[in-house]
């Protein structure tokens, strides 16, 4: 027994079970190798090329564009009631009743059952069903939001969204155009509305959803002739006085989606049920080979319903049976609602995205082992990436990434972005740590057409797609700037069944948006690779020309800026007079904050150090590095920088709702700054 014992105790039991282990990784890896996923697009020649320059998705049928996918859901009430089938009436929409409680769940029939009494309600309170009935929503994502929505679908009345950062006037102004007699608001709204009702003859009605409205609003209410109703009332009269339902067919409207733009009041884009069935037909048949969605599938609704991004998502929800649930109150609170829910797509905007990844960042960063642990794996995982493979089993999944994972639930396999720029290191990331699929769509929020996406097969980024299966897309000469459709550039123009015939009572604008043949065109700037897919360049409207008679395409000189690690937002200016460009720079906090540690300036705020000239010498000598890596001319970096502490948002005014610079505002605030700055180069 001694004998034996000694005999094999040469070998070191500990070296055995690390041999072990090695084997075992060996056989794991070779099991587990991948290739790239096979899709019929050559990743070489995304899209088809017709006559003209025009070019289509390589999944169009006879090179025909498609108007919906299914047969039997051609308006948007259609594609719910196939939802109900498809799903077996499973489960439909959740929500928590407080951020710690679970989610809640309402079947496809019973959110039918109350949509029916919601619609049924409303012709009872005398808001007659019909084309002829533009319906108010003011209110953010909750269930009822969708219940109306239904309700409109299932009764043929036209939404109309309010949304608070389009202003009081804006909302005025769309109230009177559409002449809405009713509004569905949250109890919040109501004493605003109150106020505008004698510059708005046409309302009579609200509706609240949420708290109990106080007397005294009731009174004031009264006072000026509307009539108020709860929601529940609304529902409880149509379940007495059910109504029949007043069917769409696919060319009535479904909303009129309200857009603020960067100047000037709003236009409200005409869009039927064919529009938006085409829109989401197309983006589901884009996806398709890589991603059949089903009803185990979930969504987390929490951008604004008011634009026509979410409400699009929430039609491929509704037509494919999937699972819907909302944000518990605000954003603070989202990545929580996230790990309860435990969704499978995620929609997002890349403000978001890099909100998630400049976070986790940070913590990995904090602490050498785990950085040396995350790179390792990072780079592993990311060759793998670049090669098109994509998954979450490798033993780097185990040993680093599934805790990244669990932030957003574990379960996501889709992430869609669009309607700004994202970066590449922020893509790559998530294809990395989460390995799951991110496409990125262009779209017009503007005119809820389009568009091109990215397939999910290609991991590469720097473009956004090619067209999606519903969707025309050319580029036409702009000459003025040098752009031209012979050399596969210029603005890019769309055609197709999900674009909209224009916009609600504005013939002229309507005019300058579609031309003779029906082409929207888009006012931004793209260029064809030359694997077919799209890259967009910049807005028309924003390019200026410097007095050397250069023209400089703002968006995408602070699209490259915006790769160096310190900049989190930027605002470059040129003035026509002068032959050089000046910029605003909102610094990246946290790698400032950082930065300043290492260089002896750890006591001052992120506040102190935006006003410290050291700082800004560095910062603007590293633009200029990564400016001059990444191509830019000497004429496109911008001379001088101001920096502030203040980041561009929606609530300062400087962001439209969809997070889009807007110019003419940034530039009447930083003036001053702009002509200190100009004051100190050269003519
Ligand atoms: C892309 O495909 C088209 C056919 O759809 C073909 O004519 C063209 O030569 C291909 N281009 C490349 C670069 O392979
Ligand atoms: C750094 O992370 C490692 C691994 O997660 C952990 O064991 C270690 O305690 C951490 N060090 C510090 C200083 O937090
Ligand atoms: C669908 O509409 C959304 C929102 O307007 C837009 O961003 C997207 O580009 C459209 N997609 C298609 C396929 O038309
Ligand atoms: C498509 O072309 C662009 C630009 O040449 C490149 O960055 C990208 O990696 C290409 N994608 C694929 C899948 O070939």
């Amino acid at each position: 027994m001694a004998e034996k014992e000694e005999g094999s105790s040469w070998i070191d039991p500990s070296l055995l079970v690390g041999l072990g282990l090695v084997a075992a990784g060996a056989i794991y890896y070779l099991a587990s190798r991948r290739e790239r996923e096979r899709i019929s697009v050559p990743i070489d020649n995304q899209s088809i090329e017709l006559p003209g320059g025009v070019r289509i998705s390589r999944y169009c049928v006879n090179e025909e564009l498609l108007a919906y996918k299914y047969e039997d859901s051609r308006t948007l009430y259609e594609a719910f009631m196939r939802g109900k089938r498809v799903s077996n009436d499973g489960h439909c929409l959740g929500w928590r009743e407080t951020k710690t409680s679970p989610y809640q769940w309402l079947t496809y029939s019973e959110v039918e059952e109350r949509f029916m009494n919601f619609g049924s309600g409303l012709s009872k309170i005398g808001v007659a069903a019909g084309q002829e009935t533009f319906l108010g929503v003011y209110s953010s994502n909750c269930i009822e939001w969708t219940i109306i929505e239904q309700s409109c679908h299932a009764y043929s009345r036209i939404v109309v969204a309010l949304y608070d950062t389009l202003g009081p006037e804006a909302v005025a102004h769309i109230i009177n155009q559409a002449a809405i007699e009713c509004i569905v608001c949250h109890s919040s709204k109501v004493s605003g509305l109150i106020s505008q009702v004698s510059n708005c003859p046409s309302l009579k009605k609200l509706i609240t959803i949420g708290s109990e409205v106080s007397e005294d609003e009731k009174k004031a209410a009264a006072d000026v002739g509307l009539e108020l109703f709860t929601f529940q009332e609304v529902e409880e009269q149509g379940k007495e006085h059910r109504a029949e339902p007043v069917l769409p067919t696919p060319n009535d409207i479904t909303t009129i989606c309200y857009t603020s733009g960067t100047t000037g009041l709003p236009k409200g884009v005409i869009l039927t049920h064919g529009n938006v069935i085409a829109n989401v037909s197309g983006m589901c048949k884009h996806i398709e080979e890589s991603i059949v969605l089903s009803p185990s599938d979930c969504h987390i609704s929490f951008l604004p319903l008011a634009h026509m991004m979410e409400r699009c998502v929430q039609a491929i929800v509704f037509m494919n049976g999937l699972k819907l649930g909302y944000m518990f109150g605000d954003i603070k609170n989202l990545v929580n609602d996230i790990q309860v829910l435990k969704p499978t797509i995620f929609i997002s905007v890349p403000r978001l995205l890099n909100r998630i990844y400049d976070k986790v960042l940070s913590g990995v960063n904090s602490n050498k082992t785990k950085k040396w642990l995350f790179d390792t794996a990072f780079k592993s995982k990311l060759s793998e990436v670049k090669r098109g493979i994509l998954r979450r089993d490798s033993i780097w999944d185990y040993i680093v990434f599934g805790n990244i994972q669990k932030l957003l639930g574990g379960n996501v396999r889709l992430i869609i972005t669009g309607s700004a720029p994202i970066s590449e290191r922020v893509v790559y990331f998530y294809q990395v740590a989460f390995g799951c699929y991110i496409v990125e769509g262009y779209g017009q929020t503007e005119t809820s057409s389009g568009c091109t996406m990215s397939l999910p097969a290609d991991t590469t980024c720097g473009h956004v797609g090619p067209p999606v299966p519903s969707a025309k897309v050319k580029v036409v000469d702009v000459p003025d700037l040098n752009y031209f459709a012979s050399n596969g550039e210029g603005e890019i123009c769309f055609k197709g069944p999900s674009c909209t015939s224009g916009y609600f009572k504005e013939e002229e604008k309507t005019k300058a948006l579609i031309d003779e043949d029906g082409w929207v065109h888009s006012g931004d700037i793209g260029k064809w690779l030359p694997n077919g897919t799209l890259k967009i360049t910049d807005r028309v409207k924003h390019i200026f020309k410097l007095s050397q008679g250069l023209y400089i395409a703002p968006e995408k000189v602070e699209n490259v800026c915006s790769r160096s690690p310190f900049i989190a937002q930027m605002f470059l200016y040129g003035d026509s007079l002068r032959s050089s460009c000046v910029a605003i720079v909102v610094p990246d906090e946290e790698v400032l904050m950082q930065w300043a540690g290492e260089h002896d300036k750890g006591g001052k705020s992120f506040e102190e150090l935006c006003t410290d000239e050291e700082v800004k010498k560095a910062i603007f000598e590293d633009l200029y590095n990564v400016g001059k890596r990444d191509g830019l001319s000497s004429l496109e970096i911008p001379k001088a920088i101001e920096l502030t502490s203040t980041a561009f948002s929606v609530e300062n005014d400087l962001l439209t709702p969809t997070f889009k610079l807007k110019r003419p505002a940034a530039r009447t605030k930083y003036m001053p700054d702009i002509v200190e700055m100009y004051s100190q180069l050269p003519a």
